[in-house]
């Protein structure tokens, strides 16, 4: 039986409304469902938050808690030093997934300050890229 963790950044609260075109129809409520009816021998938890520090604070209080995270950190991927710090700092793995491809997308978005940290990134598959991200945790 794992325990694996999803985290989901500003603005993923607005999946299924928000750009449509990049993002899908479906909201993560929606998904998530979906996703735990596919492990079943698995507890999913999910969290999802608009604000930089309480990523860090759900990340500290994962670690040793969690087999691992799912992490899209959306923006603050690009930005955020606080959250690689403190996924250098705990000893749970973390795999970081973007819905997008962000390698495609505009310059600001090709800079992930995570991804050196993270143990596996899965973009630009969607919403399945977290069934892949929790699979690769559970066989990990
Ligand atoms: C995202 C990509 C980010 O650049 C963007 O800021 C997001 C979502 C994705 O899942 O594709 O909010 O992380």
């Amino acid at each position: 039986m794992k325990k694996i963790l999803i985290i989901n950044g500003p603005n993923l609260n607005l999946l299924g409304k928000r750009e449509p075109g990049i993002y899908g129809r479906k909201s993560f409520e929606e998904y998530l469902p979906e996703l735990r009816a596919k492990f079943p021998d698995s507890t999913i938890d999910y969290y999802q938050t608009n604000h930089e520090g309480s990523i860090i604070d759900k990340l500290q209080e994962a670690d040793g808690k969690y087999d691992g995270v799912v992490l899209n950190p959306a923006a603050y991927t690009h930005t955020s030093i606080a959250i690689a710090d403190c996924i250098r700092a705990i000893d749970i793995p973390v795999v970081e997934v973007h819905i997008s491809d962000i390698s495609k997308r505009e310059k600001f978005r090709q800079i992930s300050y995570v991804s050196p940290v993270a143990v596996h990134l899965i973009k630009g598959l969607g919403l399945a890229g977290y069934e892949k991200a929790v699979s690769y945790l559970i066989n990990r």
